[in-house]
C-alpha cells in the first residue's frame, strides 16, 4: 500500500519525502515538506554559475529610469539535457538584475504576458502603496502596470517577486523573482569589492518531474490533500541564480557574494567547506555599520546578506564548498569556487561601513502585539495572525506617519516575518537582546516557540501595506496582515 501510494506519487514528481516529519513538537502544526524529484539530477558542481543579465532602462530623463520587464513563459535548460518549463520576467529566472540608485526615480512597467493574473512588489522597497504591489492589485493577463520606486532609502540588495493573493507561493516556485540592487555615492567609495567580484547569489530549492517540469503541488479542497503541504514546499535540488549546485571559477582576492534566500519555505545555514570566514557586511536593509567575521549566515526566506569572502586565504586548485548545515546530503550542498589564479587584489574591508542610527525604544508611541499560529480557518486548518487569517477588507493597525512603534511578534513553529514599506531593528528574541550593534532588517525569522520585539518608524508615506508570513505557503494560506499607516 505503502509502496503504491509512493510509486503513484513518484510518477506525479510529488513524492512527499517520508523521512521528513509532517508535525511538529506543537503537536499538529504543519512543518515543511520535501518534494522528491523524479528527474535524473546533475552530479554537484558541475555546471556553471550563471549570472542573471541586467536590465537596461528603455528610457532615461533628467530625473528617472524606464525599465519595462515582460512575464512571460519560457523554456530553459536548469538540468543538463531537459527543457524545464518556467514563468519568468523576461522569460528569465532569475528575472533580470535592475541596478538602481539611492535617490533616483526608477519606473519599473510589468507588462503580463502569461495566462494568470499576476502582481510585483519590491521586497525591501520603501516605496509608495499604489506601486508596492499590493495581494489584490493584480495585473492581468494582456495588461501592464508601472511601478513608481522613488528609492528614498539606502543602498541595499533588494529583490522582486510575484505577490498575488493566494498564489504567490506557485507563481514564486515557477520562476517570479528577480535582483534589485540600490547603490549609493558612499558605498561605491567604498574599497569594496565590485565588478566582477560583487556577485549575486539567488538561492532556492525546486524539484524536477522526470520530463523536466517543476510541479507544484495542487491546492485541491479537500480537507486533508489540502493540508499535505501547507506547512511548507522544500525541494530536493539546490538551485543558485537558476542553476543546479553550480560552481564558479575565482580569483585569489576578496568577493562580495550577496546572498538572498529566494526559496518557499527552506532555511539555509551557509558556510564554508573546509573552513573559512564570511565577513557579514551587510543584512536586508543594506551595509551594516561595521564588518563582523562570522563561520555561517542563517537566512530564512525572503532574507539577505552580503559578505566577503577572500579567497586568498586558499591556495590556487583548492575547492571551496558553500554548505547548508542546516540540511544533510544533497540539500546540504549548495555550490562550489574553485580557485583558479593569483591576481593583484585593490579591495579592502573598512573597518567602518556606514551609519546605522539605533532606534530608541523610549521613543516609542505604541506597542503591538502580534500572534503567528496556526488554527481554524473557515473550517479547515489555515495559518492566522492573531487568530485572523488575511482579509484584504480588514486592516489590523494604524500606525501613524512618522510615529516609532514596538512590535512584538510571536511564533508557534517558525515564520519568518516580512514587513512592508518599514524597515526594522531586532530589539530582542527569545528574551535575549541581539549580539551585535543593530542593523536594518525587512525580515526576521521567528524560531518555533519565540517571540521577537522589532522597532520601527513609519516614515515616508500613508496607505496599506502587508506584514506577513515569508514562507509562501503558509502567506498563501492567509499568514498576512494588512496595516494602514495613516
Ligand atoms: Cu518578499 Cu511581501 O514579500
Ligand atoms: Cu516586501
Ligand atoms: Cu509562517
Amino acid at each position: 500500500m505503502t509502496m503504491t501510494r509512493r510509486q503513484a506519487l513518484r510518477l506525479l514528481g510529488v513524492g512527499a519525502a517520508l523521512s521528513v516529519p509532517g508535525c511538529s513538537l506543537l503537536g499538529r502544526t504543519p512543518l515543511p515538506r520535501l518534494l522528491t524529484s523524479g528527474a535524473p539530477l546533475p552530479r554537484p558542481y558541475t555546471v556553471p554559475l550563471p549570472l542573471p543579465a541586467v536590465a537596461k532602462p528603455y528610457r532615461t530623463d533628467a530625473s528617472t529610469d524606464y525599465y519595462e520587464l515582460v512575464q512571460q513563459q519560457a523554456e530553459v535548460e536548469i538540468l543538463p539535457g531537459l527543457r524545464t518549463p518556467i514563468w519568468g520576467y523576461d522569460g528569465q529566472f532569475p528575472g533580470p538584475t535592475i541596478r538602481a540608485r539611492s535617490g533616483r526615480r526608477t519606473v519599473v512597467r510589468v507588462t503580463n504576458r502569461l495566462g494568470a493574473p499576476t502582481v510585483t512588489h519590491l521586497h525591501g522597497g520603501h516605496t509608495p502603496p499604489e506601486s508596492d504591489g499590493y495581494p489584490t492589485d493584480l495585473v492581468q493577463p494582456g495588461t501592464h502596470r508601472d511601478h513608481v520606486f522613488p528609492l528614498e532609502q539606502r543602498a541595499a540588495t533588494l529583490w522582486y517577486h510575484d505577490h498575488r493573493m493566494d498564489h504567490t507561493g506557485p507563481q514564486v516556485w515557477r520562476g517570479l523573482a528577480g535582483f534589485f540592487l540600490v547603490g549609493d555615492d558612499q558605498e561605491e567609495a567604498l574599497p569594496l569589492p565590485s565588478g566582477e567580484r560583487d556577485v549575486p547569489l539567488l538561492i532556492c530549492d525546486r524539484s524536477f518531474a522526470a520530463d523536466g517540469t517543476m510541479p507544484y503541488p495542487a491546492r485541491p479542497d479537500g480537507p486533508g490533500a489540502r493540508e499535505a503541504f501547507m506547512g511548507g514546499v522544500l525541494g530536493d535540488v539546490v538551485l543558485v541564480n537558476g542553476a543546479p549546485w553550480p560552481q564558479l571559477a575565482v580569483d585569489r582576492a576578496r568577493y562580495r557574494l550577496r546572498l538572498l534566500n529566494g526559496s518557499n519555505a527552506r532555511t539555509y545555514e551557509l558556510a564554508l567547506s573546509p573552513g573559512g570566514s564570511l565577513v557579514r557586511i551587510g543584512s536586508d536593509g543594506g551595509l551594516l555599520a561595521a564588518p563582523r567575521p562570522v563561520d555561517r549566515v542563517r537566512l530564512a526566506p525572503g532574507e539577505r546578506a552580503d559578505v566577503i569572502v577572500d579567497f586568498a586565504a586558499y591556495r590556487v586548485g583548492d575547492q571551496v564548498e558553500l554548505r547548508n548545515l542546516a540540511d544533510e546530503g544533497a540539500q546540504a550542498r549548495v555550490m562550489r569556487f574553485t580557485v583558479e589564479r593569483n591576481v593583484r587584489d585593490d579591495s579592502a574591508i573598512p573597518t567602518t561601513l556606514s551609519r546605522v542610527e539605533p532606534l530608541d525604544p523610549a521613543k516609542a508611541a505604541a506597542t503591538r502585539d502580534f500572534e503567528f499560529t496556526s488554527g481554524d480557518m473557515h473550517g479547515h486548518t489555515g495559518w492566522l495572525i492573531n487568530g485572523k487569517p488575511f482579509d484584504a477588507r480588514r486592516v489590523d493597525a494604524r500606525p501613524k506617519l512618522g510615529q516609532v512603534e514596538i512590535w512584538r511578534l510571536t511564533s508557534d513553529v517558525a515564520h519568518p516575518v516580512h514587513l512592508h514599506l518599514s524597515p526594522f531593528q531586532v530589539l530582542s528574541a527569545g528574551g535575549e537582546r541581539p549580539s551585535g550593534p543593530p542593523e536594518w532588517k525587512d525580515t526576521v525569522e521567528l524560531r518555533e516557540a519565540q517571540t521577537v520585539e522589532i522597532i520601527t518608524r513609519f516614515t515616508g508615506y500613508r496607505g496599506r501595506y502587508v506584514m506577513h508570513c515569508h514562507n509562501l505557503e503558509h502567506e498563501d494560506m492567509a499568514m498576512m496582515s494588512t496595516f494602514e499607516v495613516v
